[in-house]
Order: C-alpha cells, then sequence, then structure tokens
C-alpha cells in the first residue's frame, strides 16, 4: 500500500537503502487494570526491544485483553501461555501459496506452530496474510490463493478437532475503491480487481464460518491526506460539533474512524455480505514523527487511544451497525526502530523500547480521561512551512554502515555528491560522517518528491537546522 494510505507495517518504497523495565503505569494503573481491554499488535521490528516475557508483562499494565502477533513465533507463544490474554497470529505472506496447494503443508502448519501452544496460550484468530491486497506484485500469485489458504488451515483445524480458532486475513482500507478516506461510506465499494474474484470468496468463507472481516484502519493517514479539510479534532473521538451526515442513508458520524468501518460493511452489502462482522486488526495513532508530518504528537496518540479504550469499552459499534461488538487491535505495542520509510513509521508505540510508557493509558477504557495527567502540547498539527534538511543521525553510529549508505546516496540521482568529491565545496573535512550527511541531503532533497525518506536504515534523520558550513551548501526543502 502506498503512502498517505500506508499502513505502518509496509515498508514505504524501494528506493530505500535496500534490506535492510519499568512501565510508567504508577500505581494508578492498577486501580483500572483488570477489565478485559482493546487488543494490541505486538510489532517486533526492532533491536532494542523487551523480550517476550517482559513484554507480556506490559500488555497486561496497560490493560490490554488480547495481543496479535505477526508470526507463530514460539517464544512468544510461551511467554503468553496461562495468561488471560487471547491471542491472533498471523500465517505470514510468504507461506499462503504453499498452504494454498496441499491439505499436507496446511495440517503441517497447524501442527507445528499451533497445536504445541494449545489450550494454554489462548489462540482465538488465524490470520492469513497481512495486508495482501495491497501488494499487486501478487495479484497473479498470491491473491487467488488467500482463501483456498484459508480453506486448508480450517480443514486441518476441524481435522484436528479445534473449534474455537476462527481464521480470517487483514485487509488495508485500500480495498475499496476510494482508498483510506471512503467519503461517504455508503458509496464505497471493493476495487474491481478484487471484488468478485477475492472479496466475494472470501466473504462468503468469513461469513461461513461466522468469522470477522479484519480491517487495518487508520483514521490518522485520511486526516493528514485530507489537506486540512477534516478537523482533527474529528479524526480523535472529540468531536464537539463537528458532523458529518452521509447523503446516501441519512447516518450522522461523530468520527472518522466511524465513517471507515460503515464504508467498509457498505462495500461488503454491495457484494451481499453485509452481514459480516468486522474487527479492527490494525488502528492508532504516531507519537512522533518527521518535521514534514503533520499531527504525530504524544499528545494525539494518548488522545486517541484513551478515546478509542473508553469508546470501544462501552461496544458503540458503528452508524450503520449500532451495537456491534467488535476486537480492536491498537498499533503498536513498541516503537519499532527497524522500520523503514517516514518517521512515523517508528514511532506508533504505547511503551518505548525500554518499557517507559510513552503516555498513560488504560486500554480497558475504564479510566475517565479526566484522571490522566496533563500531556504535553503539540507542536506540529499544521504543517511545517520552515526549511528541512536531512542528516547523519546524532547518535552512535555503525561506521561500515554509515560508508553503505553514502555509496547507496551517491548512486541516486544526478550529481549526487558532486560537492564532496575532492575539490568540490563540500569535500573538506574529508569524513565518512560529513560527506554522509552531505550525500543523505543532497539524495533527499532530489527524491522526496518521488517518495524517497531520510531513513537510511535509520542512520538519517531530518533537522531544522542548517547544516551549511562555509562555503558548503546544503540545499533545503524550500529549495
Ligand atoms: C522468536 O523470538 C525470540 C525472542 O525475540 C527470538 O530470539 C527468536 O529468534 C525468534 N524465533 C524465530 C524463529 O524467529
Ligand atoms: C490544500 O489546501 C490548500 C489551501 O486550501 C490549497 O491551496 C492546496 O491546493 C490544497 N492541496 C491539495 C493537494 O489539495
Ligand atoms: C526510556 O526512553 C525514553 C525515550 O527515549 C526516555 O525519555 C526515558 O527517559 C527512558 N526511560 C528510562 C527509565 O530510561
Ligand atoms: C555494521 O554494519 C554492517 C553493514 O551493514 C553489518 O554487516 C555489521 O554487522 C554491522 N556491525 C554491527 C556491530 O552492528
Ligand atoms: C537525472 O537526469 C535525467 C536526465 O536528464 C532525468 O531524466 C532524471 O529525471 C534526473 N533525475 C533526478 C532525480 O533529477
Amino acid at each position: 500500500m502506498v503512502p498517505p494510505m500506508a499502513s505502518p507495517l509496509r515498508p514505504l518504497l524501494l528506493i530505500l537503502l535496500a534490506a535492510l523495565a519499568c512501565h510508567a503505569a504508577g500505581g494508578s494503573r492498577t486501580h483500572y487494570g483488570h477489565a478485559h481491554g482493546l487488543g494490541v499488535n505486538y510489532g517486533r521490528v526492532a533491536d532494542d526491544i523487551p523480550p517476550p516475557r517482559r513484554s507480556v508483562q506490559l500488555l497486561r499494565a496497560a490493560g490490554a485483553g488480547s495481543v496479535k502477533i505477526y508470526d507463530a513465533n514460539a517464544t512468544v507463544l510461551r511467554a503468553l501461555s496461562g495468561t488471560r490474554l487471547t491471542v491472533s497470529i498471523m500465517v505470514p505472506n510468504e507461506i499462503i501459496v504453499d498452504l494454498a496447494a496441499s491439505h499436507a503443508a496446511a495440517d503441517a502448519w497447524v501442527a507445528a506452530n499451533l497445536l504445541p501452544y494449545l489450550p494454554t496460550t489462548r489462540v482465538k484468530y488465524l490470520l492469513v496474510g497481512n495486508e495482501v491486497l495491497s501488494d499487486t506484485s501478487a495479484a497473479t500469485t498470491v491473491w487467488p490463493r488467500i482463501v483456498p489458504a484459508m480453506e486448508n488451515l480450517h480443514r486441518s483445524l476441524r481435522k484436528r478437532g479445534v473449534s474455537r480458532v476462527k481464521i480470517s486475513t487483514t485487509l488495508a482500507m485500500d480495498a475499496l475503491v476510494t482508498g483510506a478516506f471512503p467519503r461517504p461510506p455508503s458509496a464505497a465499494t471493493f476495487r474491481p480487481d478484487i471484488a468478485e474474484t477475492v472479496m466475494r470468496p472470501l466473504l462468503r468463507f468469513i461469513q461461513g464460518t461466522n468469522s470477522y472481516y479484519f480491517v487495518d484502519a487508520y483514521p490518522y493517514f485520511a486526516w493528514a491526506g485530507s489537506n486540512g479539510t477534516v478537523p482533527l479534532d474529528y479524526a480523535l473521538f472529540q468531536s464537539g460539533p463537528t458532523r458529518y451526515v452521509d447523503p446516501g442513508t441519512g447516518l450522522t458520524y461523530t468520527n472518522l474512524l466511524d465513517e471507515m468501518l460503515d464504508a467498509v460493511g457498505a462495500a461488503m452489502s454491495k457484494l451481499g455480505h453485509g452481514g459480516v462482522r468486522i474487527a479492527i486488526a490494525e488502528t492508532g495513532w504516531p507519537n512522533g514523527g518527521d518535521y514534514d508530518q503533520i499531527g504525530a504528537s504524544v499528545r494525539n496518540a494518548a488522545l486517541y487511544n484513551r478515546n478509542l479504550a473508553a469508546r470501544f469499552a462501552k461496544n458503540p459499534g458503528t452508524p450503520a451497525r449500532p451495537g456491534a461488538r467488535m476486537p480492536v487491535f491498537v498499533f503498536s505495542l513498541y516503537n519499532e526502530d527497524l522500520k523503514p520509510g517516514p518517521g512515523t513509521e517508528r514511532h506508533w508505540g504505547i511503551y518505548y523500547p525500554n518499557g517507559t510508557a510513552v503516555y498513560e493509558i488504560d486500554l480497558a477504557g475504564r479510566r475517565p480521561l479526566s484522571a490522566y495527567p496533563p500531556l504535553p502540547a503539540a507542536e506540529n498539527d499544521t504543517p511545517y512551512k520552515g526549511p528541512i534538511w536531512c542528516v547523519l543521525a546524532a547518535k552512535k553510529l555503525n561506521e561500515t554502515a554509515v560508508g553503505d549508505a553514502l555509496t547507496y546516496a551517491c548512486g541516486q540521482g544526478n550529481g549526487t555528491c558532486d560537492a564532496i568529491q575532492p575539490g568540490g565545496h563540500c569535500f573538506q573535512p574529508n569524513t565518512g560522517k560529513a560527506h554522509a550527511s552531505y550525500a543523505f541531503n543532497s539524495y533527499w532533497q532530489q527524491l522526496r518528491k518521488t517518495g524517497a525518506t531520510c531513513y537510511f536504515n535509520n542512520l538519517a534523520e531530518q533537522t531544522i537546522k542548517d547544516p551549511s558550513y562555509g562555503s558548503c551548501k546544503f540545499q533545503s526543502s524550500l529549495g
């Protein structure tokens, strides 16, 4: 899926450099911590996060009721054993074709990755594939195999007498023609390239097995991409007087998430499956980002997730489906440092990697909003208008990796590294670090319009302080 509709899970662009204990719950949290709260996505694309056992403690401290993991990792599944947390396991995209190909492959997967942990690990959903329908390169190979893989897994579970585990897949909002911001909701339809071939059999399977349609729904991206036409508070569930009335149904909306969910429901209805239940596989709000990204702050992330928890604790449903019960998973447990793309991608956590809460939250939604301590002010709710540069990050760095990134940057664009050649204005100081900063900036200024990010495997960062010196001028984002 592509920005601005991208889910945080998906690397944004190919132009990136290739491949790559104390929680702040405080005493107050124990007071509210017993109810079954929202689920949390336990993403692990990071090299500095706590081990699984500690992570389970942090999940519980935040009041999580369930957890979703991105692969059937044995250590993680064991750490969840004996807890009250229910577990959703994602079946990786890469093995869908194999699972679809034979009963034996599905049997083997279930035997190796699921049965050893039941019933002490309370697995509830198997989610076959992560936003596969957003990846058009998989259109002829994986898309037609998703439902057959789900059917084979379903058959394997039946054969082994496992009746409690439901099967589904996760889909981004781009399964709809209108993408991240489908307004009006009632007009939404599934994309023509998937509607009959994938969605119809998928919905039939989900309905027949009484499972859920799992959607990744991010009001953040819809709001950030709306160019100021949607009030921030409407995205944060504190709309005040803001309302949207769907002209097709007359239904009144008080927040963006409801619009997105009802759009999915409307698209289902058009395929004759309006009764399929919806779950939210991922939602959330980034607690930080780059200077050229708006609205990503601790304040907004805390408000979004706290309001989400308080709201869903009451099972409100949506205007089109009042009272509907809906499993919801917040993205994400940690800020994940190894996720490529813009800065927001690495800032969805409710915890920092050191286990400190980014902000206090009771995912069970019982704590009144007024009972939280004050939040820091938001400083980026409107676009930053000043100049921005991209430089080597100010932290301890692996010199080999910096050298590799420098070489990569210099190979992109036109004349990217001319100024750091011998005799160039920026040749001195002749150090890898100085040259890397120049090259990163030169690369980013040329290519950011086509989606390049200031990332370089976490070696680069944006700055609003002009890095130019002497006769060496760094181009800024203002040209
Ligand atoms: C599972 O997670 C543990 C803990 O992070 C890690 O050490 C291990 O390598 C993972 N196993 C696999 C097969 O990825
Ligand atoms: C965003 O809004 C501004 C001011 O209303 C307008 O000038 C600009 O063209 C809009 N940009 C997009 C991409 O819609
Ligand atoms: C944990 O990390 C955050 C973010 O880097 C920092 O602000 C905080 O002080 C750290 N907490 C501890 C206990 O080290
Ligand atoms: C430093 O980076 C290189 C190249 O990316 C990598 O092969 C090496 O393992 C890294 N060293 C450390 C200590 O992380
Ligand atoms: C580099 O120059 C070529 C030829 O003039 C042009 O097609 C291309 O778009 C330029 N690339 C960038 C990143 O400016």
